[in-house]
């Protein structure tokens, strides 16, 4: 009996700058559907590993190990991984966006200044799907806009980026990563930007897209119960290592490795007992 093979297998990933090593022989596995939670201090490596399986992460990065990605597009009869590492900067580009689909940490930066978010949402849409255009690229991108719920989407097509809320724009970020179906979504701090009741709603909708379809996500934080909240599975990273993984239940109750306690301990909400009304003064 075959177990059922992993969407991703990350395998003894390093990632160096120059003389400095910022990913030290990571491995992680995650399924078709799962979602795996990355949570680690800033300068961990998180990014940088995002940014490796994306074949983002520029010349000046060296990078070995191995990233396979069981593509849709492999034919059977030949083995049905590839190893993203090894692969041409066009197969990269197709693959990204359609496949594997990425969301930053800061929407403004992510999206065009300059330019209405309709016309962005229906360019990203015609750069992978080129049969459509003009009016059915429009049509699509008010479609999508709507998925992700921003009111009178049809009308604020030619709004730009600043004329939305942070959360607003981060939705338009997440429809934009999900145009194209992909199987994977990387998602690097994607609510770290926003206020906490933001947080709250952004998370939801990310939650109920990826049930939805049933996508995978690698959901990266440097927040402990925000990660609990979505993932199944958490890889707790520190200085480019993988130093614990296990279910997020376990990880957040019965944490092993020192480091993920101390982790832990500073996650305020797990601590206080809220069954409790707050004490009031006077
Ligand atoms: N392009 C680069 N050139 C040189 N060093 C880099 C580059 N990108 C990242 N680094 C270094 O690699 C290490 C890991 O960075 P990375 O961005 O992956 O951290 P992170 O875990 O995502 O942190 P944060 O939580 O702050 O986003 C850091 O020491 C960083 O300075
Ligand atoms: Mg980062």
């Amino acid at each position: 009996m075959a177990l059922m093979a992993p969407l991703l297998d990350v395998r003894d990933l390093h990632i160096r700058f120059g003389a400095a090593e910022a990913v030290r022989g990571i491995s992680l596995q995650l399924d078709e559907g799962e979602v795996l939670g990355i949570v680690g201090e800033s300068g961990s490596g998180k990014s940088a590993t995002a940014l490796a399986i994306l074949g983002l992460l520029g010349p000046s990065a060296s990078v070995t190990g191995q990233i396979l990605w069981h593509s849709a597009n492999s034919a059977p009869a030949r083995t049905s991984y590839i190893n993203l590492l090894q692969q041409p900067a066009s197969a990269l580009r197709h693959i990204r966006g359609r496949e594997i689909a990425m969301i930053f940490q800061e929407p403004m930066t992510a999206l065009n200044p300059v330019m209405t978010i309709g016309h962005q949402v229906a360019e990203s849409y015609e750069a992978h799907a080129p049969s459509f255009t003009g009016r059915e690229a429009r049509r699509r991108a008010i479609a999508a806009l709507e998925a992700v719920s921003i009111p009178d989407a049809a009308q604020r097509y030619g709004d730009y980026p600043h004329q939305f809320s942070g959360g607003q724009r981060q939705r338009i970020l997440i429809a934009m990563a999900l145009m194209h179906r992909p199987r994977l979504l990387i998602a690097d701090e994607p609510t770290t930007a926003l206020d906490v009741t933001v947080q709250a709603q952004v998370l939801e909708l990310l939650r109920d897209l990826q049930r939805q379809h049933g996508l995978a996500m690698l959901f990266i934080s440097h927040d402990l119960a925000v990660v609990g909240q979505v993932a199944s599975r958490v890889a707790v990273m520190r200085s480019g290592e993988i130093v614990e993984t296990g279910p997020s239940q376990r990880i957040l109750t019965a944490p092993e490795h020192p480091y993920t306690r101390s982790l832990l301990a500073a996650v305020p909400t797990l601590a206080t007992d809220r069954s409790k009304p707050l004490a009031m003064v006077g």
